[in-house]
């Protein structure tokens, strides 16, 4: 895993914009793996903001979303459907029509949406880039702690911790779903780049576990050890637990030259 820590949020944002406009520059038909919650928002204005001065284009590209809440439909304001639509996709190029999420329609058997969003995913190709954000109990997606390291996209029950912190975005009286249906970690660690983003104090002890800990189902993001091709873009605030922080600037600095002579991608 590559820790590459960034003053503030606005520069966490930048950075993973700059990544995706590079991969989309590289490879215009990429297909993208996105998230919800606050972490990706500042993250996709910036994209909005670099697509509107011609700097990148998604016309060609494919998105799958990791998760869509169970129980509420696509054009509830709650559903991350909803979310993808006002956040990013209604102001930029995308075809919406190449934009995924694990939705289940009321006269679906939820179980079984799991499988075909798989099919899809494999028949675009795989994934070429996700981004992912943490939870401040480890979970990636809505795979919570004790989901199965080898587990596919399928419904999950949220814990109470995760229902709590969503809480926010909710209206006292608005009914908040316990489930949903989220790509599986076996599904996340077959992106072929993985770019998980944090900001913030409450976010610092689930990075440092995920980053330092042991691989464990009961912190789902240290399942990214695993992974040949992941890095971490950290505010000072998320990196602050870290115990290794002068080791990963060190690396950080040994690398630039490298990545500025051949880019991020040079695989793809
Ligand atoms: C949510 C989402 C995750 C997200 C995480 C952190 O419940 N399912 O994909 O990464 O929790 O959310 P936030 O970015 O709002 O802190």
């Amino acid at each position: 895993m590559q820790v590459i820590i960034l003053k503030d949020s606005d520069d966490v944002a930048n950075g993973a914009a700059q990544r995706i406009a590079e991969l989309l520059a590289k490879k215009p038909n990429a297909v993208l793996g996105l998230a919800t919650g606050s972490t990706p928002i500042a993250l996709y204005q910036r994209l909005i903001a670099m697509y509107r001065a011609g700097e990148v284009s998604f016309r060609d590209a494919v998105t799958f979303n990791l998760d869509e809440y169970l129980g509420i439909a696509p054009d509830n304001r709650q559903s991350y459907r909803s979310f993808m639509n006002e956040q990013l996709f209604k102001h930029i190029d995308i075809d919406l029509a190449n934009t995924y999420l694990p939705e289940c329609s009321q006269e679906n058997n939820p179980r079984r949406v799991g499988a075909a969003y798989e099919r899809r995913i494999a028949d675009a190709g795989g994934i070429d880039l996700q981004i992912l954000g943490i939870g401040a109990n480890g979970h990636i997606g809505f795979n919570e702690p004790g989901s199965s390291l080898g587990s596919r996209t399928r419904v999950k029950t949220l814990t109470e911790r995760t229902v709590i912190d969503n809480s926010r975005m909710f209206d006292a009286k608005e009914f908040q779903p316990r489930l949903a249906i989220t790509m599986g970690i076996a599904t996340i660690l077959e992106a072929r780049h993985i770019l998980l983003l944090a900001m913030g104090e409450h976010k610092a002890t689930a990075v440092h576990k995920m980053t330092e800990g042991p691989v464990t189902a009961m912190c789902p993001a240290s399942a990214l050890q695993m992974h040949r091709n992941t890095a971490l873009i950290l505010d000072e605030a998320a990196a602050s637990k870290l115990e290794e922080l002068d080791y990963y600037r060190w690396t950080h600095l040994q690398n630039e030259p490298l990545v500025s002579q051949y880019g991020h991608f040079h695989d793809l």
